[in-house]
C-alpha cells in the first residue's frame, strides 16, 4: 500500500520538530478530539474527547478490558470464527474461553443468540468484533440490540473491537455497539485505531473508548501504565488520519471494493467449488474449500502448492475448520495471481 501523504507529512513534521519524547497531554487531548469528530461525523456516536484514551494497540485494549472491566475470573465469550489472538489472549490471563460458533445460513453469518445467553449465564466478558474478521459480517442495529439486551439480563460486559470500522462498503453501514442505547453504553469497552484502514499498526497508537462515567473514572486510577504504551508518532498519525484521512480513505475503499467484486469473478473462474460470502467490511474473505477434496489443512495445502499464504479457518476457532482466511488488500495482478495459482494446485 503506497505512503498516505498527510500522515506522511503529519509524522515528519513531528520528527522534525523533536516531538519523539513521551506522549505530551495536548496530544492527547487531540487525539480525543480528531478521534471523537470522525466518530460523530462517520458513526453519528457523540463521545466526549476524554472518554477516548490512548493505547499502544486494539489487543492491550482488549488486554486492560479483561483485566480491569470484566469480574475477576469471568469468561470470555467469543463468537467464532474469530480473529486468531482472541483464542489466544484469554488463557495468557489465566482466564476461560468460550466459543460461540456463529451459524452459516444461505446469505450470512447469524449469532447464535440462545447459545450466547447461555455462555454469558454467570456474567462473562463477550468479545464482539464489529466488522468482524474474518467473516467481513456488519452487524446491524437489531442484531446489536438484541446482544446488548441478553448481555445486560445477564449482568455481563462487552469488548467492541470496531478496528475495521472505517472500512465498511457502499450499502453497509457501522453502527457502534456502545451507541445503541444506554445499556450497551453501560457496560461496554470499545477499542479502535486508524491503523487498519490507513496501515499504521507498526506506529502502535489506538484508542480505548469509553461510554459510561463510571469506568472512565475507574480508568482514572488504573490507566497509566497501559496509556504509556501508546507511541507519540503512532499518535501523530492517528490524529492526521482522522482529521485528514478521508480523500485517502475513500480511494481505498473504492479499490477494496473493486477487488472484492473480481475476486467473486476469480473464485467463480478457479475455484469453482469454493464457497464464500461477499464481505460488508474489512478486507478479508472467508473462504470454504471444504468441497474442495484438500485433505487436511486447506491453508498448507494452498502454500505448498499453490505458493500463497492464507490464514488457515481453524486457527479461527473449530467453526473455522476447513476454511482459508484470504487478505484481498492486494494489487489487482497480485490477486489475479494468487487465485490462479489456487486453483492449478487443485488440477
Ligand atoms: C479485529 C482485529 N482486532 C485487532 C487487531 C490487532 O490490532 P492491533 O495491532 O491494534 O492490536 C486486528 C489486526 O488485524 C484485527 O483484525
Amino acid at each position: 500500500m503506497v505512503w498516505r501523504p498527510p500522515i506522511a507529512k503529519a509524522v515528519q513534521d513531528a520528527v522534525a520538530q523533536g516531538l519523539t519524547g513521551y506522549l505530551p497531554g495536548g496530544l492527547v487531548d487531540a487525539m480525543g478530539a480528531a478521534c471523537g469528530d470522525f466518530l460523530l461525523a462517520r458513526h453519528g456516536w457523540d463521545v466526549p474527547a476524554d472518554w477516548i484514551r490512548p493505547a499502544s494497540d486494539v489487543l492491550a485494549v482488549l488486554e486492560s478490558t479483561i483485566k480491569y472491566f470484566s469480574a475477576p475470573g469471568a469468561r470470555i465469550v467469543v463468537p467464532t470464527p474469530a480473529y486468531m489472538p482472541f483464542l489466544k489472549l484469554p488463557d495468557s490471563l489465566g482466564r476461560q474461553l468460550v466459543e460461540v460458533p456463529l451459524l452459516r445460513t444461505e446469505s450470512s453469518w447469524e449469532l447464535d443468540y440462545a447459545a450466547l445467553d447461555t455462555a454469558l449465564a454467570g456474567g462473562g466478558l463477550l468479545v464482539l468484533c464489529n466488522p468482524h474478521n474474518p467473516l467481513g459480517k456488519v452487524y446491524s442495529r437489531d442484531e446489536l440490540l438484541r446482544i446488548s439486551q441478553i448481555v445486560a439480563a445477564r449482568g455481563a460486559r462487552v469488548f467492541s473491537d470496531e478496528i475495521h470500522a472505517p472500512l465498511v462498503y457502499d450499502g453497509g453501514t457501522h453502527v457502534p455497539y456502545a451507541s445503541t442505547g444506554s445499556a450497551a453504553a453501560g457496560h461496554t469497552v470499545t477499542g479502535t485505531s486508524a491503523s487498519k484502514a490507513w496501515n499504521l499498526a507498526g506506529l502502535k497508537a489506538a484508542q480505548m473508548i469509553f461510554s459510561n462515567a463510571a469506568d472512565r473514572g475507574k480508568w482514572s486510577e488504573v490507566g497509566d501504565f497501559a496509556e504509556h504504551g501508546a507511541s507519540t508518532p503512532g499518535v501523530v498519525a492517528n490524529i492526521a488520519a482522522y482529521r485528514d484521512g478521508g480523500p485517502w480513505l475513500g480511494d481505498v475503499l473504492d479499490y477494496l471494493d473493486g477487488n472484492r467484486q473480481l475476486l467473486g469473478e476469480l473464485l467463480g473462474e478457479h475455484l469453482p467449488g469454493a464457497g464464500w460470502l461477499r464481505p460488508a467490511g474489512t478486507y478479508l474473505a472467508f473462504v470454504d474449500c471444504s468441497q474442495l477434496g484438500i485433505a487436511g489443512s486447506p491453508a498448507d495445502f494452498f502454500r505448498e502448492h499453490a505458493g500463497v499464504a492464507l490464514v488457515d479457518g481453524a486457527e479461527c476457532g473449530g467453526a473455522g475448520r476447513g476454511w482459508v482466511r484470504l487478505n484481498f488488500a492486494l494489487p489487482r495482478p497480485v490477486l489475479r495471481r494468487i487465485v490462479a495459482q489456487m486453483g492449478a494446485a487443485l488440477r
